[in-house]
């Protein structure tokens, strides 16, 4: 027995002597350390790792209905075991409340915690819903219930849209107050002096990430293309909240000098922190490094929480511009509900940073085998010719633009810049090794590989031998728990980083039903 266990039997022990009520839910950070019976049959012997039915945060008899379709469509007993305890993850134990607004019974509301802090963030909630995209209900009136999925995407939009609201700026958020949770403490950012200043019982963390703001229009997106709700999108503070998203992302285009004459401008954010880690923090006293205007827009933070080096980030700014284009479209539905010039404004800025990202985004690299140039992607750009050549496993990355459909698979820039980041001689954030050859970052460190690299190297592929290798990688890589970790030693798979990362299993969930759609035989064979 692992101690992790005899400490959850501890536990249990505890409560029933001080109480005599039923035994609580364990807590799933230490539930999904250690593996639990029946073990599935294959070599790896994989955890069951879904919570007690009890015990769940969401319950959807069309996901539990998926899952018994799926073992005839899964043939490898390890594999089938992992989407069982992948695919559900985020309803099982990361809905961590729901309900109405307080001034507005009508409106609802859901707070997902991304795993084992009670603080939502913009980008990990808006991922975690899009893994059930497939499973909204098509029918109106299955949708309007309050079981429905749907539900929790109007409840997802409605409390993104309030927290914009409260702090644009910001990355990751506090329980509403009609929850009743209390605000989560974070130590990390005891010091930090940001610009604007926000309320910490509203605010989690204030973390500038322009990909946070593309994530409530992704959301918003995929949620309108999929009821055709439009009526939704007019009821609530979702128009309030596109303006502040708008004004942000454009107050973030402005250069860091005048460019006539010379003088440093005042930035629309700035933040600071004290810490021993360069990625914690921004160059120049909170500016971050010197950019010049290009019709990019600056990310302070990347979508690892890290610090950006150069302030253009090239996938975020791909990202942002793809959802503008599609949002505009809700606009355009709510007609006159929407302030005029709002639908042209957002069509105008999501071409202009199309194109600023063609002209500055796109770099002359020398090739990987030392003769010659090639022209890439580049991870981020400044405006002065100064670029970061890498990937990080993070969404949005240069490696998943084509999942958003921002560049195609066959384009041969990206074909390029692909095989680069894919490669220990191109990518300083590729970790090589016998466990997980995959994608990394900053965020966990050199040698920690991020299966959700790994997986989106699956989705974008359509080479069965490269698929199936990564596949096999990834099945190998749980430390026989079963879930996604956030980053595994490229060679052990018994160092990881964060057991409860549900937005990392709904993705692996994803992936497999897209493999079930466009790669069925492989899901057919056997994994031993
Ligand atoms: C889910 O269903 C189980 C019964 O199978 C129940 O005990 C649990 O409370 C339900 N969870 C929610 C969030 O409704
Ligand atoms: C499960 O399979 C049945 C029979 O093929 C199908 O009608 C149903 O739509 C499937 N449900 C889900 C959620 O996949
Ligand atoms: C080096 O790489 C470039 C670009 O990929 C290629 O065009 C060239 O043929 C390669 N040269 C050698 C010597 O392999
Ligand atoms: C892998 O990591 C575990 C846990 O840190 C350690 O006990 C083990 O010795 C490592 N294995 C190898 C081959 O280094």
């Amino acid at each position: 027995m692992k101690p992790s266990q005899i400490q959850i039997l501890l536990a249990g022990l505890l409560v029933d002597v001080v109480s005599s009520q039923a035994p609580k839910c364990p807590d799933y950070s230490i539930y999904s350390k250690s593996r639990h019976e029946p073990f599935s049959s294959g070599k790896h012997a994989l955890s069951s790792a879904r919570p007690a039915p009890s015990c769940r945060t969401f319950n959807s008899t069309t996901v539990e209905t998926l899952l018994s379709n799926m073992t005839l469509a899964l043939a490898d007993p390890d594999l089938y075991r992992l989407f069982e305890n992948t695919y559900p993850n985020t309803l099982d134990t990361a809905i961590r409340w729901r309900g109405h607004a307080a001034d507005n019974r009508a409106e609802e509301l859901a707070f997902i915690i991304t795993g084992d802090i009670d603080a939502m963030w913009l980008r990990d909630s808006a991922n975690q819903l899009q893994s059930y995209l497939a499973l909204v209900e098509p029918d109106p009136a299955a949708a309007n219930q309050p079981d429905s999925i749907a539900s929790l995407y109007r409840g997802v939009i409605n409390l993104q849209a309030r927290y914009l609201l409260t702090a644009p700026f910001c990355n990751s958020f506090q329980p509403p107050p009609e929850s009743g949770i209390p605000p989560a403490s974070n130590p990390a950012a005891a010091s930090d002096i940001v610009f604007p200043t926000y309320d910490k019982s509203a605010v989690f963390e204030c973390k500038y990430e322009l990909d946070s703001l593309a994530a409530f229009l992704q959301l918003s997106t995929d949620y309108y293309e999929t009821t055709h709700d439009a009526d939704f999108f007019g009821k609530f503070l979702w128009l309030e909240a596109l303006q502040a998203v708008l004004e942000t992302a454009k107050s973030m285009t402005a250069p860091t000098y005048d460019p006539d004459t010379g003088a440093v401008l005042p930035s629309a954010y700035t933040f600071t922190r004290q810490t021993t880690r360069s990625t914690e923090t921004m160059a120049n006293d909170g500016l971050g490094s010197p950019v010049r205007e290009t019709g990019m827009i600056r990310s302070a933070f990347r979508p690892s929480d890290d610090a950006t080096m150069l302030q253009f980030l090239v996938p975020a700014n791909m990202m942002f511009a793809r959802y503008l284009g599609s949002a505009k479209l809700i606009v355009d539905a709510l007609a006159d509900r929407a302030p005029a010039g709002l639908a042209d404004e957002m069509a105008a800025f999501s071409t202009s940073i199309r194109e600023a990202v063609t002209k500055h985004g796109i770099v002359p690299v020398v090739s990987t085998n030392g003769s010659g140039v090639e022209t890439v992607y580049a991870y981020e750009v400044d405006g002065y010719g100064g670029a970061v050549v890498m990937d990080d496993a993070n969404l949005p990355s240069l490696l998943a633009a084509p999942l958003s459909g921002d560049l195609s698979n066959i384009d041969p820039v990206y074909v390029r810049t692909r095989a680069r980041l894919l490669s220990a001689d191109g990518n300083p954030y590729f970790m090589k090794g016998s466990v997980l050859d995959a994608i990394g970052g900053p965020h966990a460190g050199p040698g920690m590989a991020w299966p959700m690299a790994s997986i989106v190297r699956i989705l974008t592929s359509n080479d069965d031998e490269e698929i199936v290798r990564v596949l096999r990688e990834l099945i190998g890589s749980t430390d026989g728990l079963g879930l996604m970790h956030e980053s595994v030693n490229s060679n052990n798979a018994s160092q990881w980083t964060r057991q409860w990362f549900s937005w990392a299993n709904g993705l692996f969930g994803q992936m497999i039903l897209d493999l079930r759609v466009r790669k069925p035989h492989i899901l057919q064979q056997s994994f031993q």
